[in-house]
C-alpha cells in the first residue's frame, strides 16, 4: 500500500475528527485500520476550512476483497462524472457523483449501472491526497461483492480558464483587434464628441494593447494590465447608455465572428456587463 501505516491512522482520526460519516467507517475499518472511537475535535480547530472540490482529481487506487488485494484501478473526477478506467472496461457507464462534507474532508458517492453486468456503489472520503472507501457490486444472481479502496493522488488536472478557452493570448488578441476597429466604425459610439475625439488622438495600436491587457487579465490569463483602471478611463468621457448597448452589439458582432462557443460567449458578455457601471455616466 503507497500510504504507510502510521499516516494512514493519522489520517484515519482526522477523518473521524472531522465527522466523516459512519457509512464510510466499515470501509475504513476493512482497510487494516483498528480504531477506537475519536475523541471530539474542537469544532473550531476545521470549521474555516473549505472543503474542497473533487473535479479533476485522478486518484490511484488499490482494491481489496476480504483483505487480499485483488486489482488496481484509476478513478478520475470531472465536474459531474465518477470515472473508474477499470469498471468503464467491464461495461459500466461514469456515474454522477454527489459529495457532502465540511472541512477538509469531501465524502462521495455514486452508483454506476450496467446493462449486463448489475451496480457498482462507491462511497469514499478524500482527505488531501488521500483516497478510501468501499465499492459494492450488486449483480442479479450473485452475492454483492464487497471491496475496500485505498490509494493516493495522482495528479490535479487544472481547470481551463477562460483565457484558456478562448485561445490565450493570441486569441484574444485577434478578436480585440477586429472589436475595436468595429468600435471606431460604429456611428452611435462615434456620435459622442468626447469618444471620438479622445479615440482620434490616442494610437489605435496603443488602445488595442490596453483592452487586450485588461481583458486578458480579468480571463484569468498571466498579463498584468498596468493602465488606469476603466472607471478613469472611460467614465469621464459621458458614455450614455444606447452607446453603451453599441458596444455590446459590436462585442456580439466579434463573439460571432469568431466562432466562440455560446458557453463562452456568455461569460465574455458576464465580464464585460459587470464593466458597465465602471464606463456608463448613469450607471452609478
Ligand atoms: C461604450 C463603451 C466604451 C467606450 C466608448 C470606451 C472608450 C474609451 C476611450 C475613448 C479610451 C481612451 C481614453 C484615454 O486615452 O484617455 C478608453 C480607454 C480604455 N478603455 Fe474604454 N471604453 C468603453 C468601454 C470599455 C470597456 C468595456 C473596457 C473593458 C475592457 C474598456 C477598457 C479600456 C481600457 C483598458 C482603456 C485604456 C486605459 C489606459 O490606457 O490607461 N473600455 N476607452
Amino acid at each position: 500500500m503507497v500510504i504507510g501505516r502510521v499516516p494512514w491512522l493519522v489520517l484515519l482520526l482526522l477523518m473521524l475528527a472531522v465527522g466523516l460519516g459512519v457509512d464510510h467507517a466499515g470501509g475504513l475499518a476493512a482497510a487494516g485500520a483498528e480504531t477506537q472511537p475519536a475523541e471530539e475535535a474542537a469544532p473550531t480547530e476545521v470549521a474555516a476550512v473549505t472543503t474542497p472540490a473533487l473535479a479533476g482529481s485522478i486518484f490511484k487506487i488499490e482494491l481489496t476483497h476480504d483483505e487480499e488485494p485483488v486489482d488496481t484501478d484509476v478513478l478520475s473526477f470531472t465536474e459531474q462524472t465518477l470515472n473508474s478506467a477499470a469498471w468503464r472496461d467491464l461495461g459500466f457507464p461514469p456515474p454522477a457523483y454527489t459529495t457532502s462534507g465540511a472541512g477538509p474532508v469531501v465524502n462521495f458517492e455514486a452508483v454506476a449501472q450496467s446493462d449486463q453486468e448489475g451496480t457498482t456503489t462507491w462511497k469514499g472520503a478524500v482527505l488531501g491526497d488521500a483516497i478510501q472507501g468501499d465499492m459494492v457490486w450488486a449483480k442479479p444472481g450473485q452475492e454483492p461483492l464487497r471491496y475496500v479502496f485505498a490509494g493516493k493522488r495522482e495528479a490535479t488536472l487544472r481547470e481551463a480558464t477562460l483565457y484558456d478557452r478562448l485561445g490565450g493570448l493570441y486569441g484574444i488578441a485577434s478578436a480585440i483587434d477586429y472589436f475595436v476597429d468595429r468600435m471606431y466604425d460604429d456611428n452611435t459610439l462615434m456620435a459622442n464628441d468626447k469618444v471620438a475625439r479622445t479615440l482620434a488622438d490616442t494610437p489605435r495600436a496603443g488602445v488595442k494593447f490596453q483592452f487586450t491587457a485588461q481583458f486578458c487579465q480579468r480571463a484569468g490569463g498571466p498579463q498584468a494590465y498596468q493602465g488606469q483602471s476603466i472607471a478613469a478611463a472611460c467614465r469621464g468621457l459621458n458614455i450614455t447608455q444606447p452607446q453603451w448597448d453599441a458596444l455590446v452589439r459590436r462585442l456580439q458582432d466579434t463573439l460571432d465572428k469568431f466562432d466562440i462557443p455560446a458557453g463562452e460567449q456568455a461569460e465574455v458578455r458576464a465580464v464585460v456587463e459587470g464593466l458597465r457601471g465602471d464606463v456608463v455616466e448613469s450607471a452609478k
